[in-house]
């Protein structure tokens, strides 16, 4: 592919699936916008925004922020994307209704999306992914303890000074077991929204990062080229 600028993507899969990491790497490579629901959580939570006090509670206890307030955080900030720029939704929707919302946005501004990626993970590998996972607090980029020392990283390798590398405090047992029991029930029937609409991929993502990284590449590639052969 030589471009994707336009595309409209969702990265779809449960906490843990690798969603941030792909769209870090999808952003470096291609250039796509990258929107994540639960890094703009984390950012009004940052900034002691109202949004960011109200959330607070969903996030640690490992339940959805309403969608009276995430529905149109996420809306206004595609609101902000040129339509030549595209973007890949990551940790959003996460419901029916979510989804629902979202397709009646984008219809309303005349777009629509492109490809739902569906990143599957089974539950016991993305318990040993949360429980082993940092991330830096300027740039969201998520992180592994090293595999031979188990130690964490001591500094994020792509922020300019380094950034502070933490635990997120959803990634505790509790939260993780009931961030996997909400993804269950209401989050995987949006699959079959997607499903019905033809936009569904899935691709297995107990795989090495750049094995899955090439899976969505051709995902894309697959899309790009069926929406020229359409115009
Ligand atoms: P959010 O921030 O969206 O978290 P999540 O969906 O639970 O997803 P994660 O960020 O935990 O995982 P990921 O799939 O991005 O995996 P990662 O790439 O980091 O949401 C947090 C909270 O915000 C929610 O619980 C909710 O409260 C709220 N929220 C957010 N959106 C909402 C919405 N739409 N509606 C309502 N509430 C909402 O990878 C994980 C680890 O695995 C890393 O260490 C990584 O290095 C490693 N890894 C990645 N890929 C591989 C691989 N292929 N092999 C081995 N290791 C890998």
């Amino acid at each position: 592919m030589t471009t994707a600028n336009g595309i409209r993507l969702v990265l779809f899969g449960p906490p843990g699936a690798g969603k941030g990491t792909q769209a870090q790497l999808l952003k470096e490579s291609l250039g796509i916008e990258h929107v994540s629901s639960g890094d703009l959580f984390r950012h009004h939570l940052s900034n002691g925004t109202p949004l960011g006090e109200l959330a607070q509670g969903y996030m640690n206890r490992g339940e959805l922020v309403p969608d009276e307030v995430t529905i149109d955080m996420v809306i206004d900030r595609i609101d902000q994307i040129s339509d030549a720029d595209g973007f890949m939704l990551d940790g959003f929707p996460r419901n029916t209704n979510q989804a629902g919302a979202l397709e009646a946005a984008l219809r309303e501004r005349g777009q629509r999306l492109d490809r739902v990626v569906h990143i599957q993970v089974e539950d016991g590998e993305l318990i040993r992914r949360l429980s082993n996972r940092y991330v830096c607090r300027a740039c969201q980029r998520p992180y592994a303890r090293d595999a031979k020392t188990g130690a964490p990283p001591q500094k994020c390798a792509y922020c300019p000074d380094g950034g502070e590398i933490y635990q997120r405090d959803d990634d505790t047992e509790a939260a993780v077991a009931n961030r996997l029991s909400v993804y269950h029930q209401e989050t995987a029937p949006v699959l079959e929204f997607y499903r019905q609409r033809g936009l569904l991929a899935d691709i297995p993502g107990e795989q090495p990062i750049d094995a899955v990284h090439h899976a969505v590449l051709r995902i894309l590639d697959a899309a790009h080229a069926g929406a020229v052969s359409k115009s």
